[in-house]
């Protein structure tokens, strides 16, 4: 909706509760057991991921933000000029704000975020700040296919902008299959603009998922606060440690809720067992080398020969993937 600031028409694609307790059953039936990360991101989820993203130690969200405030001018000039901009898990939308401030006649913009009220706010506040551009806000996951509004005006390519690192989430074979859809949606004249997280010290790493103020804690243990309140689940958080440990052969993060005693929880109408010291693992958090992520988009579909902005200490990269003929 353009040239109208402060209102946002949401195309509402929302997973159904069902999705959550279908997920949560299957992954406490795995070995070792498992929950879905995508959960973390209900109202609380959303609040406590802002606050880890100001935290001292979580060092991704400063370093990007950074690196768009030097580089958006280039980066704008490298996407070109009247794009369609599709955000992926685009949040309070700082960091897609630099970008489009910098765009020669941006389109359209397409946020698509799990978390509707993230959605709908950041969308508002773009439209107050940026009222002639057309914003067209998609509420869903977007590891699904999905069906994407039309612009009033017709772009001349497509750009995709995935800020985040939040591909690091995803375990690489999902990777490939996402950036290969991604792929197909740009088309032969769009790209992709895409943050990732480089690996680094274990120190580094364990701090950023293990802040000194425990915020990451809290977000860990929200899942199962959620479970409690949207499944009738009966998870005690006070018998729940949250963990993170660098797995460097597999160069990613995992984050664990560790069982602090033997003790049966229930969901939906199932029980579950946990033994004392028994971990869920609720998060893998992949760290990528400059080579490796280019070699990982190439297999996808898009053309090696990428522009790539880092920061001196390489702690993060920007990359930004034309397809490939
Ligand atoms: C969203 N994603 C990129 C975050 C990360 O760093 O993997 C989620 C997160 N988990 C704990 N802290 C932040």
């Amino acid at each position: 909706m353009s040239g109208v600031p402060g209102r946002v028409a949401v195309l509402d694609l929302e997973p159904v509760s069902s999705d959550f307790l279908a997920e949560v059953v299957t992954g406490l039936s795995r070995t070792p057991r498992t929950l879905p990360c995508k959960f973390f991101y209900d109202e609380r989820g959303a609040d406590l991921f802002q606050k880890i993203c100001e935290l001292p130690e979580y060092y991704i969200t400063r370093t990007e933000t950074k690196l768009l405030r030097r580089y958006a001018p280039e980066i704008a000039e490298s996407i070109g000029p009247n794009a369609a901009l599709i955000g992926f898990g685009t949040g309070a939308g700082i960091k897609t704000r630099l970008l489009l401030e910098h765009l020669q006649n941006p389109i359209a913009y397409i946020p698509v975020d799990i978390s509707k009220q993230r959605l709908i706010d950041s969308a508002i506040e773009l439209s107050h700040a940026m009222p002639a551009l057309e914003i067209l806000p998609v509420c869903a996951d977007y590891l699904q296919e999905l069906q994407f509004p039309k612009p009033l005006r017709k772009p001349d390519h497509v750009a995709v902008f995935f800020p985040g690192s939040t591909i690091g989430n995803l375990d690489p074979p999902v990777a490939a299959d996402f950036l290969r859809r991604v792929c197909r949606l740009c088309g032969q004249s769009g790209g992709l603009i895409i943050g990732i997280d480089l690996q680094k010290s274990r120190a580094v790493l364990e701090a950023a998922y293990n802040d000194s103020a425990g915020v990451t804690a809290e977000f860990n243990l929200n899942l199962l606060a959620r479970a409690n309140r949207e499944l009738g689940a009966d998870f005690d958080l006070s018998r729940w440690t949250h963990r993170a440990v660098y797995n460097e052969s597999e160069g990613r993060i995992e984050m664990h809720l560790i069982s602090d005693a033997d003790q049966n929880v229930h969901v939906g109408g199932r029980e579950f067992a946990f033994a004392r010291g028994e971990k869920i693992i609720t998060e893998f958090s992949y760290k990528h080398t400059l080579e490796g992520f280019a070699r990982l988009a190439a297999s996808a579909g898009f053309r090696e020969a990428a522009r790539v902005w880092t920061d001196p200490e390489q702690l993060f990269a920007i990359f930004h993937f034309a397809v490939a003929e």
